[in-house]
């Protein structure tokens, strides 16, 4: 989709808000050959969710002007950052999260050849941090904003896919597209862009989220990435891998959960094992991750087809069809530890919202 700039002099203020999804990754990334350029050590693939999302808005406070000029913006001093509070409110953001909001805001100007200054606003549907791909919608609503505040495509293609990766969250990169998605990992490639491999409505699979812990998880997936070739078993792993993947992707292309389910269930236990076994080891589950995994096999010695799958945070995914849903949803609330359940399904990727947070 094509966003046409308004017809207003070059600077009036422009502004546009995008509404972009989290995903889950079935096979995850973890490890990467340069976290700097974000070039994965092993392929991904991920169903990108409909109800877990980022809103954010920006708005082009002063138009481009000429290189040293006033209005030359090659720092990201004049930009804002704001998070929308539960109650609406604005809130400045600080720390981490800033400086890494707007150094990529900054970037993405700068490949788009503007020096404008924004102000940006952004408000998650989910709780921050706890292993649902947070900075995976955050980067990429944000790099779609700005693209669109000023006048650019938003239109899903590896380009965007690779602008949205550069932000540093790989995860990210695959939630340009909607459906199931593909992040492939070639180490000739420098800089690589992920695939949609099914549109959403191939296969309308559902995301049964229990939250055992919402607040922000202890070690970030980029530390997990740096530790995990320090585990025995990594080696190992990225052996097997490619038989995993051709799995998935065939389970995915025949609608096969019986097939898929385990695979993804086994890919997450694996992922933890090196996590748990990396020097210096990372524990993300909680003692409820555990009873939430025993819940899912219950589930399923009842025959109800469900399989989980988590992230770098406690919190599990429990992956089904339409049909077990709520037998799903309403089992999970009910063990002890369980904070919320979320209700999310597959997902068509990003869109231009009205809707502007300020
Ligand atoms: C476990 O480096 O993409 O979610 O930027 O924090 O979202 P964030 O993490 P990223 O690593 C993602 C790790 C993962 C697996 C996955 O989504 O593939």
């Amino acid at each position: 989709m094509r966003v046409e700039r308004e017809v207003a002099p070059p600077s009036a203020p422009r502004k546009a808000s995008v509404v972009a999804p989290a995903n889950i990754a079935f096979v995850k990334y973890w490890g990467a050959h340069d976290l700097e350029t974000v070039r994965p050590m092993n392929p991904s693939i991920s169903m990108t969710l409909a109800r877990s999302v980022t809103h954010t808005t920006v708005e082009v406070l002063e138009s481009d002007g000429p290189p040293g000029g006033p209005s030359d913006r090659s720092s990201d001093e004049a930009d804002e950052l704001w998070l929308v509070t539960d109650a609406g409110e604005l809130q400045a953001s600080e720390g981490v999260f800033r400086r890494r909001a707007l150094a990529h805001a900054r970037r993405v100007c700068r490949e788009l050849g503007s020096r404008a200054s924004l102000r940006i606003a952004t408000r998650n549907s989910f709780p921050t941090g706890a292993g649902i791909a947070s900075s995976a919608s955050g980067f990429t609503a944000l790099t779609l904003a700005v693209r669109a505040a000023l006048g650019e495509s938003i239109e899903a293609d590896a380009d965007l896919s690779r602008q949205v990766r550069r932000s540093g969250s790989g995860s990210a990169a695959r939630s340009v597209f909607g459906g199931f998605v593909e992040w492939p990992s070639d180490p000739a490639d420098s800089d690589p862009a992920a695939v949609q491999i099914a549109p959403a409505d191939h296969w309308p699979l559902c995301d049964v989220i229990a939250v055992v812990a919402s607040d922000e998880k202890s070690v970030s997936s980029r530390e997990g990435h740096v530790r995990a070739p320090s585990s025995p078993h990594f080696a190992r792993r990225l052996e097997l891998l490619d038989g995993r993947l051709k799995y998935a992707r065939h389970a995915i292309a025949d609608r096969r959960l019986d097939l898929l389910g385990p695979e993804l269930e086994k890919e997450a236990i694996e992922l933890h094992l090196i996590a748990m076994s990396s020097d210096p080891p990372i524990y993300y589950w909680l003692p409820a991750t555990l009873d939430v995994l025993e819940g899912a096999r219950a589930l399923r010695d009842r025959g109800v087809p469900v399989w989980a799958t988590i992230d770098a945070g406690p919190n599990v995914h429990l992956i089904c069809e339409p049909d077990d849903e709520a037998t799903v949803a309403t089992t999970i609330a009910e063990i002890s530890g369980v904070e919320s359940v979320l209700r999310d399904t597959i997902g068509g990727g990003p869109q231009l919202s009205e809707e502007h947070l300020f």
